[in-house]
C-alpha cells in the first residue's frame, strides 16, 4: 500500500506533458488523467487531479513513472483477491451460496479500475470541494490514503468525517451491490473535502461485474408480492459510461435504473 501510494505521488509529481502523454479523451479510455471529474460538462471544477486506469480483465498502466506498472500489477492482483473474498461473505450474508455473486457477476473477469486522487492544499477550503457527493458504480471499492483525511460519508443525512487508520482499507459499497441485492445493501454516498494544510492522495480500487453483464436483482431475493424488483437491468458498461459522461451527483445514475 505504501509503495503504491508513493507511486501515485510520483505520478502526480510529473510534468503536465508527461501526464497528458498517457491519457485518452473518451470517458471509457482505459487510461485517463485530468482535473476535476468531467471538465467537459462542469461549470465549476473540483479541487482534484486524477488518474484512472483500467487494470482488469486487461491490465493497463501509464508508461511513467518507472516502476509504476510492476507495483500496480501486484497491488491490483492482491486487492482483487480481497474484494472477491469480501464478496463471498456478502453473498452468504444474503442467504446465497458463497460463490453465487462471484459466478453470477463473472468476477474472474471482473472490471477493476485504479483511481488515484490528488487534492492539493486549498487556500479557501470552505469554498471548494475535492469530489462532490456520489456513490461508486461497481460492487465494492477499496480505498486507502496518505496520512491526510478528507473523506466524508453521508449517514442519515449528515456528513461524517472518516478518520482512516494507516495500512487499512475503507470499503465502500457500490450501486451494483445495491442493484443485485435488490436494495438490501445500499451504496454509500460519499464526498471528499479539501484542507489548506497538506496534500491529500487517495487511491480507490473499484471492483465491478464483468463489463458485459446487465445486472438485475438476484431472483432468489425477489418475489413479486413482498419484494418486487426495484431496479431495471442495464449493461454495466453503459452504466459506467452514463456515470462518467455526466456531472457526478449523488445517486443520480442509480435513480435512472430505479423502477
Ligand atoms: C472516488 C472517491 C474519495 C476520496 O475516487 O470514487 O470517492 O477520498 N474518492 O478521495
Ligand atoms: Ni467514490
Amino acid at each position: 500500500m505504501e509503495k503504491m501510494l508513493d507511486m501515485c505521488k510520483d505520478y502526480f509529481d510529473q510534468t503536465e506533458e508527461e501526464k497528458l502523454k498517457c491519457g485518452g479523451e473518451h470517458v471509457l479510455a482505459p487510461i485517463r488523467s485530468g482535473t476535476s471529474f468531467n471538465a467537459s460538462v462542469e461549470k465549476v471544477f473540483f479541487w482534484r487531479d486524477f488518474l484512472k486506469v483500467w487494470v482488469h480483465p486487461q491490465f493497463h498502466s501509464p508508461p511513467t513513472p518507472a516502476g509504476f506498472s510492476e507495483i500496480s500489477l501486484e497491488y491490483c492482483k492482491r486487492t482483487r483477491q480481497v474484494a472477491r473474498e469480501l464478496i463471498k461473505g456478502i453473498s452468504e450474508s444474503l442467504g446465497l451460496e458463497e460463490c453465487y455473486i462471484d459466478k453470477a457477476m463473472d468476477l474472474e473477469s471482473c472490471f477493476q479500475i485504479l483511481i488515484a486522487n490528488l487534492y492539493p492544499p486549498c487556500p479557501q477550503p470552505e469554498l471548494a470541494m475535492g469530489m462532490p457527493p456520489h456513490s461508486d458504480h461497481g460492487l465494492l471499492t477499496l480505498l486507502t490514503q496518505n496520512e491526510t483525511d478528507g473523506l466524508q460519508l453521508n449517514h442519515n443525512g449528515k456528513w461524517v468525517n472518516v478518520h482512516a487508520l494507516p495500512n487499512t482499507f475503507l470499503v465502500n459499497t457500490g450501486d451494483h451491490l445495491e442493484i443485485l441485492s435488490n436494495g438490501k445493501y445500499k451504496s454509500v454516498v460519499h464526498r471528499a473535502v479539501v484542507n489548506n494544510k497538506a496534500t491529500r492522495i487517495s487511491l480507490a480500487m473499484a471492483h465491478g461485474p464483468n463489463l458485459e453483464k446487465a445486472v438485475t436483482p438476484v431472483t432468489e431475493l425477489v418475489d413479486n408480492e413482498n419484494n418486487p424488483p426495484l431496479y431495471h437491468g442495464i449493461k454495466y458498461k453503459e452504466y459506467l459510461e452514463l456515470q462518467q459522461s455526466n456531472q457526478l451527483s449523488g445517486k443520480s445514475i442509480l435513480n435512472h435504473v430505479r423502477i
